[in-house]
């Protein structure tokens, strides 16, 4: 790593999951700050990945690597270190110092539907590169959710934070949950250098169309009627996903090893808040939604308190005007549908099985 106002930056950073929605924006931002810091992304380019989200990074600070986090051999192949980082030619990226864990099956309707792509890659694929990071002392950061936590009644002041309980309420939270101790045990067992983080609700371009805001921004510009989960109550913490980036660096260059980090910018809004707004940016009338069955056992509030990483790391959003975050990621599904049109119509096809199941 190289020092550079205070703060270690890494040389050569592995980036799993860098083909998805965070993971893409995390590499974008950091190729646009730390134009000499080599990302290398490895993605398994699932239903969620495309490896266009990461086009416009200079050739000679990006590869991509397709390959599955469960498959020991194809993540040695890409951490083993090899002659050419020993004498550091300038032509081959050097060895990776640090990996930034986003690469996970992220969306809880696929979980309900099917938990078993989540225990195996949330899972075993964060098992499988923690052995990698062991074996060749490698820098870890783990990225999780505050999904962990379980959920908060609606009408409390209660906010998690990093002393908060695990208490995950479905499939894929419980996945998380799971890499999340695996990262402290093989901290705290083998010395593996990681800090973990657990972020709320992201928002911003390059989200798959299955999540809601971009279900709802897309439905609006197909003619279809934006879908409010039950009654609409339930709260999350929206972040923009800029803000998250900025926060994982944070973390990643002056994080204290063995540490857990939430991140979250106060953004607390009801899913009918959100919705009126995206409604109301897209000038259509507030009522033109409809209600469809709520997911079973979903999570009511999530709210975070991200004092530490403030104090400690001197960490500050830059993007926490929700309603200016929604308008510029309207307006990049209205400029992309080349983007998005494709996995409409997969994702709308599966949605009308996963509720028809559930009805
Ligand atoms: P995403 O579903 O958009 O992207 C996931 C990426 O991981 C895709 O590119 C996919 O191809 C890749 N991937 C999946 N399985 C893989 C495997 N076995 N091997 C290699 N690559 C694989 O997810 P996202 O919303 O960008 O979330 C990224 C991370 O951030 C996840 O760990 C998620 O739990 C966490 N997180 C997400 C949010 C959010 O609001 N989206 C909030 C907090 C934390
Ligand atoms: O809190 C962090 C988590 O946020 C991440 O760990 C997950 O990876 C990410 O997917 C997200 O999980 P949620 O389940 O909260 O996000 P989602 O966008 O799927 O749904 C947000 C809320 O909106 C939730 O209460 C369900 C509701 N919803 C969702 C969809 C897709 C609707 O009302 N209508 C919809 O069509």
């Amino acid at each position: 790593m190289n020092r550079q106002n205070d703060t270690l930056v890494p040389r050569h950073i592995l980036v799993t999951g860098g083909a998805g929605f965070i993971g893409a924006n995390f590499a974008r931002w950091v190729a646009r700050r730390y134009p000499t810091t080599h990302i290398t992304v490895f993605d398994a380019l699932t239903y969620a990945g495309k490896r266009d989200n990461l086009a416009g990074i200079p050739d000679d600070a990006l590869t991509f690597v397709r390959g599955d986090i469960c498959d020991a051999d194809a993540v040695d192949a890409v951490l083993r270190p090899t002659a050419a980082d020993a004498c550091a030619s300038g032509h081959t990226p050097p060895a990776v110092d640090a990996i930034v864990h986003f690469a996970a099956e992220s969306h809880n309707d696929n979980a309900i539907a099917d938990a078993a792509p989540f225990l195996r890659t949330n899972v075993i694929g964060t098992y499988t590169l923690l052995e990698a990071a062991r074996r060749y002392d490698i820098r870890f950061h783990h990225i999780s959710t505050d999904e962990v936590y379980g959920d908060l009644p609606l009408d409390g002041v209660e906010r998690f934070n990093e002393d908060s309980a695990y208490r995950p309420s479905s499939p894929y939270a419980a996945s998380k949950a799971a890499s999340d101790h695996l990262v402290r045990a093989w901290h705290r067992t083998y010395g593996v250098r990681a800090t973990i983080s657990n972020c709320s609700n992201n928002y911003g371009p390059y989200q798959h169309v299955e999540k809601f805001i971009p279900r709802q921004i897309t439905n609006i510009l197909c003619g279809l009627r934006p879908k409010l989960y039950g009654d609409g109550h339930a709260i999350r913490d929206w972040i923009n996903v800029e803000d998250h980036c900025s926060a994982i660096w944070a973390v990643l260059t002056r994080g204290t090893i063995g540490r857990t980090y939430v991140i979250g910018t106060d953004g607390e809004m009801s899913n009918a808040q959100v919705l009126r707004a995206i409604l109301r940016a897209m000038d259509r009338p507030g009522d033109d939604f409809e209600h469809v069955t709520d997911r079973p056992g979903a999570d009511r509030r999530y709210a975070l308190d991200a004092a530490r990483i403030t104090a400690e790391l001197g960490w500050h959003p830059r993007h926490a005007d929700f309603e200016q975050g929604l308008e510029s990621t309207i307006r990049w599904y209205v400029d992309h549908p080349q983007w998005w049109r494709g996995d409409k119509a997969v994702t709308e096809r599966r949605y009308a099985r996963q509720t028809g199941e559930r009805s």
